[in-house]
């Protein structure tokens, strides 16, 4: 019976790579079966607790040229901003005021000296004005080494980047052939911030054209072979202007790299099962419940969007992203109806640190 075959996989303590083609393809019948075990996970290693990040998307400008997202620099349909620093205090003070305890700062990739320092003193200022009650992440693109210091050393103790797929041949398909979008230079980046100290997270998307169910299984074996901390994975959504967009017919339907996502969720979270595993926004843009139905196959991290709505027109990295008209206050409500409606609490006030991180560096 194939549901006894699905039994047997998730008993065991490791799984193959076969076990994992086997799971990322089950069935709508079989799949019950993983996405309970995930929900059984998620409650015994972290809890039925979801921790708040606010996200602050700091600024559109972009250097990079990547062929799958909307404000890649060659796309001149977005007026460019940086938010000033008044309203990122104002973000930042949402955040405190309302006991979220942490914030994501998101930007396009830039590394010259004035953005740099920018963000360093951005961080002091948080760390002072709330006096280091808002813990920071950062998801700022690959930076030199003694750029991660600076900022580590400011008060930034999570960083996010993305390794998108950890397939080197792929990567190149997605992405400029040139040393600004080299694999290896991502990879060592991740490396680098793990030498630095960050809680490290990373991710990637699913549905990409040309991407296998064998690139998806390699992906989460890379995850656990990168030992990362937390992780953020969601649907690849089509721009229109990309150059990936002349590749849309050949795309899985939307509903299906959903349903992937979520098998992608509930997989990694039996796998890895103390680390922080983000609801992504990308999930609820197919699925008006995309993000409640993440929750419920094990992941325990929500980014509520804190940008001015100003702003969120011309930060759009893929089409039809959610709550583009709705300020912070909208969406702390919709997201804690959602959150209940999903049978978890909302850790309020809480840093909710990667369990995993921690775990790693007392056996250390
Ligand atoms: N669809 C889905 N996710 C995207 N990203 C960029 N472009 C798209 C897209 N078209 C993701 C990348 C990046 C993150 C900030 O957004 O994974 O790391
Ligand atoms: Fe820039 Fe990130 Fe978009 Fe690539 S995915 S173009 S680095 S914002
Ligand atoms: Fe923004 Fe629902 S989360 S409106």
């Amino acid at each position: 019976m194939i549901i006894d075959d699905v039994e047997k996989i998730l008993e065991k303590p490791s799984f193959s790579k076969k076990d994992l083609l086997y799971l990322l393809n089950t069935s709508e019948k079989e799949r019950t079966s993983l996405f309970r075990k995930a929900k059984e996970t998620k409650g015994k290693y972290v809890g039925n607790k979801v921790y708040f990040r606010g996200l602050i998307e700091y600024s559109n400008y972009c250097k990079k040229n990547c062929f799958y997202c909307g404000i890649r620099a060659g796309n001149s349909r977005y007026a460019r901003y940086r938010m000033t620093d008044s309203e990122v205090m104002e973000a930042v003070n949402f955040a405190y005021v309302n006991n979220y305890a942490s914030i994501v700062i998101q930007s396009g990739e830039q590394t010259n000296k004035t953005f740099v320092s920018k963000v360093e003193s951005t961080l002091k200022r948080i760390s002072q004005q709330t006096e280091g009650k808002i813990h920071v992440t950062l998801s700022l693109g690959e930076q030199s080494e003694e750029t991660y210091r600076r900022w580590f050393e400011s008060g930034a103790h999570r960083y996010l980047l993305r390794i998108e797929v950890s397939n080197p041949k792929l990567y190149k398909k997605l992405h400029p052939n040139n040393y600004t979008h080299d694999f290896q230079r991502r990879l060592d980046a991740l490396k680098t911030l793990r030498n630095v100290g960050y809680q490290v997270g990373t991710g990637v998307m699913i549905g990409l054209p040309f991407q296998t169910l064998s690139d998806l299984a390699d992906d989460l074996l890379f995850f656990r072979e990168f030992d990362i901390d937390m992780a953020g994975m969601g649907p690849y959504i089509e721009h229109v202007d990309t150059p990936l967009y002349q590749f849309r017919d050949e795309l899985l339907p939307i509903k299906d790299r959903f349903d992937l996502s979520l098998k992608m969720v509930a997989i990694l979270r039996i796998m890895m099962k103390n680390i922080n595993i983000a609801a992504t926004t990308a999930m609820q843009t197919i699925d008006p419940q995309g993000r409640e139905k993440a929750l419920m196959v094990g992941a325990n991290v929500i980014m509520p969007n804190l940008t001015p709505a100003k702003y969120r027109h011309d930060y759009l990295l893929y089409e039809n992203k959610p709550c583009l008209d709705e300020e912070a206050e909208e969406c702390k409500s919709c997201l804690e109806a959602r959150i209940h409606m999903a049978g978890d609490s909302i850790g309020y006030g809480e840093w909710g640190d990667s369990r995993h991180f921690h775990e790693r560096s007392a056996s250390q």
